[in-house]
């Protein structure tokens, strides 16, 4: 088989990243650099910091992902980069540094769209077979995909205020968790119950649209009310409770769909998909689908990297969807 390398790049959020992919399925290397502790004490990633780190990281980036992976640019067949959706400031600089090497090294240039490359993270478990549904659960979003072919996206269902990480962080803080919060909180809920029956919104709906402010809400105001009687409330119960009603509506949503639309493939992908609760639930409902294959993003490649970039890019490389030199950041790309 051709050898094709993409150098994929990522830098969406608060981590840059550049990898070499082989053929879209073997990961040469993947450099991520991750800013998370100069975010933390601001509480969430501050877009200005996140450019700047940006800008310092990439070129180290790109020297280690072709150094680690033992290529030359001669080697390469191609430039990957996600485009949107993500802060402007920060996509800027991956696209900016993308199309440098595309044009110095006279390579196509592949625009991706950050949430495919999420999906795409399951590539790495196995090749993804048609019609898939795919749950994207991260910090920005939480979607119900639909792929009926290869660069094909259809949202089925997506959440009407916050993404289910956002949730995770913002309930985290309340509990004093630095962000991103939703590792510990993971972390915390295995070692408490659900004591507080949190509400589960538009879990009864028919719509495969999702909702998690009002359990965010719910969450803070027990939480303040109890410090306003005096009372300490059981921070592994409140994990639990919490986590407990996110896993409720997003297994029961993607059931739902899964009743609705027949497919082969049901892929777990996003930040949120590395939750442990979250994997072990769906692990038992799809004994129910005994034709459904279901494939989890690795633990490694659920946050943001260039590795999955990668993989979507040779997605787009195969259907020649490339992108030229007046390629520009999209923040609020859709599908
Ligand atoms: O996909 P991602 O790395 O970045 C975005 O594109 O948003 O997702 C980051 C999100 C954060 O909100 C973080 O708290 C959450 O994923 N996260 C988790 C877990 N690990 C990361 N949420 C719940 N449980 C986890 N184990
Ligand atoms: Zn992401």
């Amino acid at each position: 088989m051709e050898r094709h390398l993409i150098l994929a790049f990522e830098s969406s959020c608060d981590e840059t990243s550049v990898a070499v992919i082989e053929n879209g399925e073997k990961i040469l290397s993947n450099i991520v650099a991750t800013q998370i502790k100069s975010h933390q004490r601001f509480g969430g990633v501050v877009p200005e910091v996140a450019s700047r780190h940006h800008i310092e990281q990439i070129t180290d980036c790109i020297d280690l992902a072709m150094s680690e992976a033992s290529v030359t640019y001669d080697d390469l067949s191609a430039v990957a980069v996600t485009y949107g959706p993500g802060l402007v400031g920060a996509l800027l600089i991956g696209v900016t540094a993308a199309k440098t090497v595309a044009y110095a090294h006279d390579l196509p240039l592949i625009p991706v769209n950050h949430m495919a490359g999420h999906i795409y993270a399951a590539r790495y478990v196995k090749p993804i077979e048609f019609p898939a549904l795919a749950l994207l659960v991260s910090g920005g979003h939480t979607e119900l995909v639909y792929l009926a072919g290869p660069g094909q996206f259809e949202i089925i269902g997506e959440t009407r205020d916050d993404a289910a990480g956002e949730a995770y962080d913002k309930i985290g803080r309340v509990l004093g968790i630095n962000y991103p919060a939703g590792k510990e909180v993971d972390r915390l809920a295995h070692l408490g119950k659900d004591a507080f029956n949190f509400p589960r919104a538009m879990d009864d709906s028919d719509s495969f649209d999702f909702s998690f402010s009002g359990l965010k809400s719910a969450f803070i105001n027990t939480v303040h009310h109890a410090d306003q009687i005096g009372e300490t409330l059981n921070r592994e119960d409140l994990a639990a409770s919490f986590q407990q009603a996110v896993v409720d509506v997003l297994a029961d949503k993607t059931v739902r769909a899964l009743d609705a639309y027949p497919v082969k493939q049901l892929i777990l992908a996003g930040g949120v998909a590395a939750n442990q609760g979250l994997r072990d639930r769906l692990d038992s409902e799809l004994k129910a689908f005994e034709n459904v294959d279901f494939i989890k993003a690795p633990l490694k490649l659920c946050g943001d990297n260039a590795a999955m970039i990668g993989a979507a890019g040779y997605v787009g490389y195969q259907l020649k969807q490339f992108g030229d030199m007046s390629l520009n950041a999209d923040p609020s790309l859709e599908f």
